[in-house]
């Protein structure tokens, strides 16, 4: 920790909430150099969706590494990539009737809505691109116009707003504003002075926004209001998709089509750098190498992606797992609010995706530094910092579960006693 302390520029950020220098992990636990063991909750901020180390894909991983199997390749055809893409499409797209062409982006969430957004204005030629309150989609300048948190905005507040234009998100306004109805208004009368768009983009969760849902009736009805204006829609399933949700893509059980999906976070399975951008055949109007980049195909994730779909998403068994533990997390954490309202205002969410919201920010922070101190990794989220999100590995095993629940109940319970003493 010294070196980073000295060296690393002061934009580091989970270390500070977690001031410890970890060195091994495996499944949902991560251990220190003091050998001391946490449990993950945090789970790679939703990129360690099979747990750290998931010994299946390491074992496919290092046979690999082991034949020489090419790690960098650019953009070439190779062996791994041709298996990733036979296997995804088996196994994902088929079984769910969706018909999408795959673009490897830069290996980062961020460079995948990049492109997302860029193909929407070419393919479109129009320029405005609609986001919502609260969303995030990373912090290349592109994405973070389309990122709502003043945090990550700041200093740069005059290049961002620029083509595009923030909606409320499912939820934002009470007393009954329905943004969708609002979009289809302005979209359909000429004196609104809203430039009709080129996309929306959204999260159908909002993960680092606080955990927002947006009901399936209401997903459904964008899918329809666009296609009514003919405006792309595109899904961030970048945190929770592959499985966060319970189904491998969170917009499933709203039964809609977007026509383009960014994935990366847990794609590759094994924590590995990998981003995809899916898009409708038609829409892919890119020119060969128009979006181009050095780390395009990472090869060892194209092993390990392929493994954790084989692995997981073969039948429903582990859709099944998901949807018990969801059960089970939901219930304890309505118990736990129910106990303690005083402090605890909300439990929303769904699968492995679940927030406690907390009367501020100062009591949400007590809580995580506490269940820190006790061996639990779990962190805040939400523009006011005062929401804390459980995002546990999918396949951690229940006794971790349970664990981890003790601990972080412990945390409440700690936190109370000292503000009575
Ligand atoms: C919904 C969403 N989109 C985009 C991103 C950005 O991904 P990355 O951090 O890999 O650039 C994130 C990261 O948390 C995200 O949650």
């Amino acid at each position: 920790m010294e070196q980073i302390r000295k060296h690393e520029s002061k934009v580091r950020g989970y270390s500070r909430s977690f001031p410890t220098t970890f060195t091994t992990a495996h499944g949902a636990i991560i251990n220190d150099e003091n050998h001391r063991q946490y449990i993950d909750f945090l789970a790679g901020a939703g990129a360690l969706n099979y747990g750290h180390n998931n010994p299946f894909f390491k074992m496919k991983l290092m046979d690999y590494i082991d034949k020489n199997g090419i790690t960098h390749g650019l953009d070439l055809a190779t062996e791994a990539k041709e298996e990733f893409i036979r296997v995804f499409n088996q196994y994902i797209l088929e079984p769910r009737e969706l018909k999408y062409k795959m673009q490897f982006t830069g290996p980062t969430g961020t460079n995948a809505v990049e492109a997302a957004i860029k193909l929407a204005q070419i393919s479109t030629g129009r320029n405005n691109i609609i986001t919502f309150t609260n969303a995030y989609h990373g912090h290349s300048k592109g994405a973070l116009r389309l990122t709502a948190n003043e945090h990550y905005r700041k200093g740069l507040e005059n290049e961002l707003n620029q083509f595009t234009s923030f909606l409320p998100y499912y939820g934002y306004v009470e007393g009954g504003f329905d943004s969708a109805d609002y979009l289809d208004q302005v979209l359909s009368d000429k004196g609104s002075g809203i430039d009709k768009p080129a996309a929306i983009i959204l999260e159908t969760i909002q993960g680092e926004g606080g955990v927002n849902v947006a009901p399936n009736e209401w997903l459904k009805k964008l899918r329809r209001i666009t296609e009514k204006h003919g405006i792309l829609m595109i899904v961030d399933d970048i945190q929770v998709g592959c499985g966060r949700t319970g189904k491998f893509f969170s917009f499933e059980e709203a039964g809609i089509y977007p026509d383009m999906v960014t994935l990366s976070k847990s794609i590759s399975g094994y924590g590995l750098p990998m981003a995809i951008l899916l898009m409708k055949p038609e829409l892919d109007k890119w020119e060969p190498g128009q979006h181009t980049g050095t780390f395009r195909g990472n090869n060892l994730a194209f092993v390990t992606a392929a493994e954790a779909i084989i692995k997981y998403w073969k039948d429903d068994k582990f859709q099944d797992e998901i949807k018990e533990k969801s059960a089970k997390l939901f219930r304890i954490l309505n118990i736990i609010k129910d106990e303690n309202s005083d402090i605890i205002t909300d439990v929303r969410g769904k699968g492995l995706i679940i927030a406690m919201e907390f009367i501020d920010a100062e009591t949400a922070s007590k809580v995580t530094r506490e269940a820190f101190e006790n061996g639990l990794i779990i962190e805040t989220c939400g523009s006011e910092g005062n929401i804390i999100k459980f995002l546990p590995p999918l396949n951690i095993h229940h006794n971790y579960l349970n664990e981890g629940i003790k601990i972080f109940e412990q945390a409440i319970e700690s936190i109370k006693e000292v503000e009575l003493v």
